[in-house]
């Protein structure tokens, strides 16, 4: 297929409920702009996504990556441009952006678990109440997608009774429990102790290798390094530098990126 039809399918939602093949394009951002009131945080990003790719975007603090993602979900409400997600402009007022948000998990630096309920109630609420998921079947996946994540055993616990990591890790299968083609990650896990970062790079890393759809900012480069087909580098609010781990880590060609991967490898 060529790129121009795969970027139709995107267009037409071709795409949708799983169909997407490895070279479809399911996310397309067409100069992206987001000002917050007189200050423009996001300058003009274009950015097409295929199905399958993993995508780290690095850059300085205050560079809009958390604003790009969350404009992808419909978090953030661009100002300008439009962002084609699976078939819909999610930047159109008219798109039901629910609708769209089924399709994209997203996982932020802090887990915000319901403390009220169990871990798998945590995981069953969505797929019960959104998709009338019936709650045996909605157990069994949570079931397995705590298996996944390495947490089978705290199914019943309450979430107040697990370690940081722990809790990101159910955070993750929160999110897979709605079947996601697309899945975001803002610095899901900068705000762990040292000793709990693998355990979620791990889940992050297996899920790359199932082929899901990621989106992940972050801070850890040699996990960046290793994980992505693809690095974008952000500063200032544009796209400054983008290309495989290899050019962008080995070979940086622009000096707001050398200077970045200089304070920061
Ligand atoms: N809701 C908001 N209202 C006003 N300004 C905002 C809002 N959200 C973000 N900003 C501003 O937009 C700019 C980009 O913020 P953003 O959070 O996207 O940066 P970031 O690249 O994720 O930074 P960090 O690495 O520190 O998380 C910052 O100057 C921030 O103050
Ligand atoms: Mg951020």
């Amino acid at each position: 297929m060529s790129e121009t039809t795969n970027a139709t399918n995107a267009q037409n939602g071709a795409v949708k409920n799983g169909a997407a093949q490895k070279s479809d394009v399911v996310i397309d951002v067409k100069n992206l702009r987001k000002s917050f009131g007189g200050n423009e945080v996001l300058k003009g990003i274009n950015c097409q996504v295929h199905a399958g790719e993993v995508i780290s975007i690095i850059g300085p603090s205050g560079a809009g990556k958390s604003t790009f993602l969350r404009c992808l979900n419909g978090l953030d409400t661009p100002s300008s441009g439009s962002i084609v997600v699976l078939g819909d402009d999610i930047a159109d007022p008219k798109t039901n952006i629910d609708k769209t948000r089924e399709h994209i998990g997203m996982v932020f630096q802090h887990f915000n678990l319901f403390p009220n309920m169990t871990v798998a109630e945590n995981i069953t609420l969505a797929p019960t109440l959104i998709k009338k998921v019936p709650a045996d079947k909605a157990r069994a996946r949570a079931l397995e997608l705590l298996r996944m994540v390495g947490l089978e055993e705290k199914a019943d616990a309450n979430p107040e009774s697990l370690s940081g990591g722990q809790k990101q890790r159910v955070a993750i299968a929160r999110s897979l429990a709605m079947d996601p083609q697309i899945m975001l990650f803002d610095e899901a896990t900068s705000a762990l102790d040292p000793e709990m970062v693998g355990d979620v790079l791990q889940v992050i890393r297996d899920l790359a290798d199932k082929g899901m759809t990621m989106l992940l900012v972050t801070h850890e480069m040699a996990f960046a390094r290793e994980v992505s087909t693809r690095v974008i580098f952000t500063d200032a609010g544009v796209i400054e530098e983008e290309g495989t781990p290899e050019q962008v880590f080995g070979n940086p060609q622009s000096p707001r990126l050398r200077s970045f991967l200089s304070k920061v490898l």
